[in-house]
Parts: C-alpha cells; structure tokens; sequence
C-alpha cells in the first residue's frame, strides 16, 4: 500500500494525511475484496523497517490502524471475515495489541475471506524467526533435521496459513518486493501500478484482477491446462480463492 506520503505531498498536506486517506483505502478495498469472493486479502500495513520512521508518524500510523479495527469489527463479522496479523506482536504498542487480539479472537471462526495485516513484519524477519525455531528443537532432539524442507517450511511460517500468494499488487509506482511476503510469493504474480494507494479505488482492484486472469501460471511446469477457460470468468477467479 505504497505512496501516502507522496499522495499528501501532492496535496500540500501532511504525510498522516496520506496514511487517513489510505485507511479510507484499505475499507473499500477489503470491503470489494469480500464482495469479489476472494478467498485471502494481505496487506501489508507496517513493516519491521517502518518503526525507522519519525515517532509522530510511527503514533499516527499506529492510531489509525486501532481506528479501523474498532470501526471494523462489526462489519467484519457480519461479512464473515477472520482477521490475523502476522508479524512481530511483540513490537506493537499494547492499547493496539488490545483491539487486534479482541478482533481475531471475536473473527476466528468466520471463514468467508481470511483477512491478514502484516505489522511489524518482514518478510527476511519471519523467515530467520521459523530458522531459529528449527534449530532449536533440532538441537532439542525433538525434530529431525532430515524433515527439513520446503513442505516443512509452508507449514511452519505464519503467512504460509492462507496458502501461498496468486496476486502481489504494489502501488505507487515502486517495482519492489521490499521484504513483503518473501516465501509465499515464490510464484505470485505480480502487478505494479502508478496509482497512489489513498487513490487506488475498487475498478483499479478489478483492473489488477483482470490482469491477473490474464496471466498463464506455470510453476516452472509446461503451460497449464487447468488455467485454461478460468480467464475473464469473475465466477471462476472466485470459484479458485484467489489470494492477493
Ligand atoms: C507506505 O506509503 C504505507 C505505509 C508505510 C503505511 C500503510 C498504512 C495505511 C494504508 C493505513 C493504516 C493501515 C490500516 C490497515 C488501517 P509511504 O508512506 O511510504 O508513502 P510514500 O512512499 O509516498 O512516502
């Protein structure tokens, strides 16, 4: 959810009116999202990297994200929406840890769409985090080494829990990956677009989305059948649980 800052620079305002504007955007997004079917929505709205940032905006980012779990709890219920975070809970501040446990724990049985914020998350951080959890109970005698692999691997780490990625969209411009998702994108599509995210509205999500029907999914294999006919079908797109 790139270009709040440059989003308000644009209107002569202050960063922190970026971020409220993109809030706006991350309601109608999950909102569209729900209503498309897709299965698994991540957004990424706080990296490890991000507590770098001046305190004024690390609060007002903080303030805005406990504002929209308040404000969302209940639609999100009635949408049958699970909400879960992934990331370092750790690091956040407690009057927002409050909120994201009361509103994980009131979703947890709901299973229309999954929706995950990454807070305080990196995607180089969960890695080494699920490495040195191994390690550890390899040294405990409780796990053999030999079970080690990349099956091991989407079991253990917390974003692989919705499956892997279909869809990365990044806005703002920016043709990077910067530490999102790391292992779950191994074979996501991706979609970069110029629009800022306070700017980015339903019809740009259905563009990316059409774009992504588009596209002719591998996995290093030969081209796959399965694919096939799925293309431009809103029904089957969701039918197939898309993750983005
Ligand atoms: C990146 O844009 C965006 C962020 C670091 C924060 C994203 C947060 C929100 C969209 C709002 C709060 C979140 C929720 C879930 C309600 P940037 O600030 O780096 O923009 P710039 O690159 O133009 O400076």
């Amino acid at each position: 959810m790139d270009g709040n800052g440059r989003w308000a620079q644009q209107q002569g305002r202050l960063r922190t009116f970026g971020h409220q504007q993109g809030s706006e955007s991350v309601r109608r997004i999950v909102r569209a999202s729900r209503r498309l079917g897709l299965r698994a929505l991540t957004l990424y709205a706080f990296s490890e990297q991000n507590w770098e940032r001046p305190r004024f905006e690390v609060e007002a980012l903080m303030a805005l994200l406990k504002d929209f779990l308040v404000s969302e709890r209940e639609e999100l219920i009635q949408r049958g929406i699970r909400l879960r975070m992934i990331g370092r809970r750790e690091r956040l501040p407690g009057h927002v840890r409050e909120v994201l446990d009361d509103v994980a724990a009131a979703t947890a049985d709901l299973d229309q769409m999954t929706l995950t914020l990454a807070l305080s998350y990196g995607g180089r951080e969960e890695i080494a985090d699920a490495a040195r959890e191994i390690a550890r109970r390899a040294q405990a005698g409780e796990l053999d080494p030999e079970l080690v692999d990349a099956r091991f691997f989407g079991n253990v780490l917390p974003s692989m829990e919705v499956g892997p990625v279909d869809l990365l969209v990044r806005t703002s411009g920016e043709q990077r990956v910067s530490n999102f998702l790391l292992w779950s994108t191994a074979y996501a599509e991706l979609y970069f677009t110029d629009r800022l995210w306070p700017e980015f509205e339903v019809r740009d999500l259905f563009e990316a989305l059409a774009e992504y029907q588009t596209r002719d999914r591998r996995f290093g294999r030969v081209a796959c059948a399965a694919t096939e006919g799925t293309l431009a079908d809103p029904a089957a797109l969701v039918a197939s649980g898309v993750h983005v």
